[in-house]
């Protein structure tokens, strides 16, 4: 199926959550950016919010990239078919699996055909409407709203759990997200998840070559937050160093086996956001972590 307009007209017989899709406290006025303090609650709110409302224009922007089944690691195009870092393909068959933050869980769709048992978690309401119209529900995939740090499973329910740019960014615990992740693992299970390289943290986030230039300190940890008039986040994104991230690894209960930086395909000509072959041959993009649980 494709990613076409009419589609997108049609999601709206789905409904949703009042004041979510297609509304926008900040709508009339552009949110302003800046890097200020933003705990738990209130990024988890400004999350939903902005997924709710911009679910649309990611999955028109990229869904053809990131397709109806395959599973992309990000914007460099790093395919699951040939990185196995979920384990060989062959292997997933009959497998739990665990998305977290699956926008419209076309990884979770991927692994469904692999012959796995996946259940792709999402913060928005949107965006999971989006896996319905893709999917419709009937492709033995389970869909649930959650928030990441508080997931609606028992112990030891699933074999792997991973993500794709899902949730661990934009979370403003996430040590809190990997146990809860381990919680929900059964031992020995693999936890792999993928978000914007840190190293990006310090250059401007646009594709051309102003994005080349450092322009903020890699140790600077304020979050990058956007707020409407009344100072209320509506979008915010966590900076953690390269070893920040193996320290909450390895808080989290999780041992790491690997850690991917993929570099920029020849084949891929596409920007996405600030991310773009000419920066993408430069300098990494994506971190992928590759975790055991403990
Ligand atoms: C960049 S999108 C990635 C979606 C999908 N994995 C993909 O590759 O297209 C990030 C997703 O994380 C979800 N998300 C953000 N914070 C979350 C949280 N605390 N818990 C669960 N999902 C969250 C968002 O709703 C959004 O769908």
């Amino acid at each position: 199926m494709s990613h076409e307009d009419d589609a997108f007209e049609a999601l709206d017989v789905f409904g949703g959550p009042e004041g979510t899709a297609g509304t926008s406290e900040g709508e009339d006025t552009e949110p302003e950016a800046t890097r200020r303090a933003a705990g738990e609650a209130e990024s988890s709110r400004a999350s939903r919010g902005w997924w709710d409302r911009n679910a649309d224009e990611y999955q028109q922007d990229h869904g053809t990239f990131l397709g109806d089944d395959r599973f992309v690691w990000g914007p460099e195009g790093l395919d699951e078919v040939e990185a196995e870092l979920l384990g060989p393909v062959e292997d997933l068959k009959g497998l739990d699996v665990l998305e977290i933050g699956a926008g419209a869980a076309q990884c979770s769709r991927w692994l469904a055909v692999q012959g796995a048992r996946p259940v792709a978690v999402d913060l928005s309401h949107r965006q999971l409407q989006h896996a319905l119209r893709i999917g419709g529900g009937a492709d033995g995939v389970g869909l649930v709203q959650a928030d990441a740090g508080v997931l609606p499973f028992r112990d030891g329910s699933f074999d792997l759990a991973c993500s794709a740019y899902g949730a661990v960014p934009f979370v403003a615990d996430p040590v809190k997200v990997f146990r809860e992740v381990r919680r929900v693992l059964r031992p020995g299970g693999r936890w792999v998840f993928s978000v914007t390289h840190p190293i990006r943290w310090a250059f401007p986030d646009e594709p051309g070559p102003e994005g080349l230039s450092v322009s903020a300190s890699y140790f600077d940890r304020t979050p990058y937050v956007e707020q409407d008039e009344q100072g209320r986040a509506v979008y915010v994104e966590h900076h953690r160093t390269l070893g920040d991230r193996v320290r909450d690894v390895v808080a989290g209960g999780f041992r790491l086996v690997d850690l991917v930086e993929p570099e920029w395909p020849a084949w891929n000509s596409s920007e996405w956001g600030g991310w773009s072959p000419l920066r993408g041959n430069l300098i990494p993009g994506s971190a992928i972590f590759v975790c055991e649980r403990d």
